[in-house]
């Protein structure tokens, strides 16, 4: 009997990690569904990309993209535009690119299968796109995880924050928590199925509320953080305000917790935090930070900043340089502002010069770069594990990733090279801005 022709589809991801992991979704209902993922645009017969609208900038990609490939469409091909850009723009996408033929948002993941089904009907304007302000999560079994190792957990959906500048509550929806039950019994499974990171997600992870009010997100890390076969517990992106000493707490009493913090600051001028909508003063996130720098462990902090918001004046720019040394960060996501669609910004002159902007990035940069040359050098001499994720490199180097998330590139005088995923000793001989370099020890 011959085999039934397979469905394929081709997906390419833009944008943050929840996108990354929404993708891995995706990818397994598809597969669920009877298709099966090629890796180039010219073998599929369904084209998906799973969009980002963050910053100007990357909403840009997918038009590009989409004009690049439509060619291809000759060929009989199905366009559909996924995620961000397409819960922002909406049936206006059909208008821009008629060649697309489904148009959802991330809330309405849940109903691909149907939407499937009706796009092999040949309804050329298929969309899911009226569930903004669903209580729904996406979770599913069939998730296609692309690391044996490592893998995502979205704990958190949405936003219900409103920073002026960000167009995640209209893209995303209302903030939705899974049960810590469902997110438990996940993890248990990972760990099953050999995983030992677990990095949990959520645009506002510490925002988490259980639904069944059992665990607070400090009492849900450290459980994750003990599932039997678990190493490592990353968890990402914290915001301040719902930023608790109990989470720190956790950190030091649960060893598997990693010790790094992604606390974005945006501004370190209260006058633009203010503007911002971000509810928080400079004093009030130094407090945040002082807690983290009493912890018992060496805690690493990152953060996210965008330069020349509107307003923002010379002197609120100095207050975010001199943040960073007040700080200590191990690393900075630093932006120029771009008015994104639907956002209470987009009513402000966007005052500040592009040729500014760039500026005040520039000379940001260039001083987190002096300052992180310094930090990273604090590590020479230590021991620290790392988890291999990359093989031996042209300089026989073998590349590892620290607890606090730091690229430990090592060699080795072991006679067989160590497996991805395993777990090294390795003592730090030398720093760099952005890595470490070391020996490892032998076993
Ligand atoms: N312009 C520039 N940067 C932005 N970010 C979010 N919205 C904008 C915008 N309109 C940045 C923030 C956020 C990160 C993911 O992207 O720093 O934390
Ligand atoms: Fe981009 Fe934000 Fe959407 Fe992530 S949630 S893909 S960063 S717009």
């Amino acid at each position: 009997m011959a085999a039934a022709p397979t469905k394929t589809f081709y997906l390419e991801t833009f944008g943050c990690q929840m996108n990354v992991h929404d993708s891995e979704k995706v990818i397994g209902t598809l597969e669920q569904q009877g298709y099966s993922q090629v890796q180039s645009e010219e073998a599929a017969d369904l084209i998906l990309y799973n969009t980002c609208s963050i910053r100007d900038k990357a909403e840009q990609k997918v038009f590009n993209r989409l004009n690049d490939t439509k060619k291809l469409l000759k060929q009989g091909k199905k366009f559909g535009v996924l995620g961000c850009v397409a819960q922002q723009e909406g049936e206006k996408i059909f208008e821009r690119a008629p060649y697309v033929s489904l148009v959802s948002g991330s809330a309405s993941y849940r109903k691909l299968p149907e939407m499937l089904v009706q796009l092999e009907a040949g309804d050329r304007r298929v969309t899911g796109l009226d569930d903004k302000a669903t209580d729904e999560t996406f979770v599913t079994e069939f998730t296609a995880r692309s690391n044996k190792h490592r893998g995502y957990i979205t704990i958190v959906e949405g936003c219900d924050k409103f920073c002026a500048y960000c167009v995640v509550p209209y893209t995303r929806g209302r903030e939705r928590s899974r049960t810590s039950t469902s997110v438990l019994h996940e993890a248990r499974q990972m760990a099953d199925a050999g995983f030992t990171e677990i990095q949990l997600l959520g645009q506002n992870v510490n925002s988490y509320r259980d639904p069944e009010a059992k665990l607070s997100f400090a009492e849900l890390l450290a459980a994750v953080g003990e599932v039997a076969g678990i190493r490592r517990v990353r968890f990402t992106t914290s915001h301040p305000r719902d930023f608790t000493p109990e989470i720190v707490q956790a950190i030091d009493a649960v060893p598997t917790l990693c010790d790094h913090v992604h606390l974005p600051v945006q501004s370190g001028s209260s006058h633009v935090l203010g503007l911002m909508a971000r509810e928080y003063t400079r004093e009030w996130y130094l407090e945040r930070i002082s807690w983290i720098k009493a912890a018992k462990r060496d805690i690493s902090m990152t953060t996210d900043i965008i330069v020349g918001f509107p307003g923002e004046t010379a002197q609120d720019f100095e207050d975010t340089i001199t943040m960073l040394a007040e700080v200590k960060y191990d690393a900075v996501f630093a932006f120029k502002y771009s008015q994104r669609p639907n956002t209470p910004a987009i009513h402000m002159a966007d005052s500040i010069a592009e040729e500014e902007k760039s500026v005040r990035l520039q000379v940001l940069l260039e001083r987190q770069r002096a300052l992180q040359k310094e930090h990273y050098g604090r590590h020479v001499g230590q021991v620290l594990e790392v988890m291999v994720e990359g093989q031996l490199n042209a300089r026989g180097q073998i590349t590892g990733r620290t607890s606090q998330n730091k690229t430990l590139n090592f060699t080795t005088t072991q006679m067989i090279s160590p497996a991805l995923g395993s777990y090294q000793q390795v003592r730090v001989t030398d720093s760099f801005p952005n890595s470490l370099v070391g020996e490892a020890l032998l076993p």
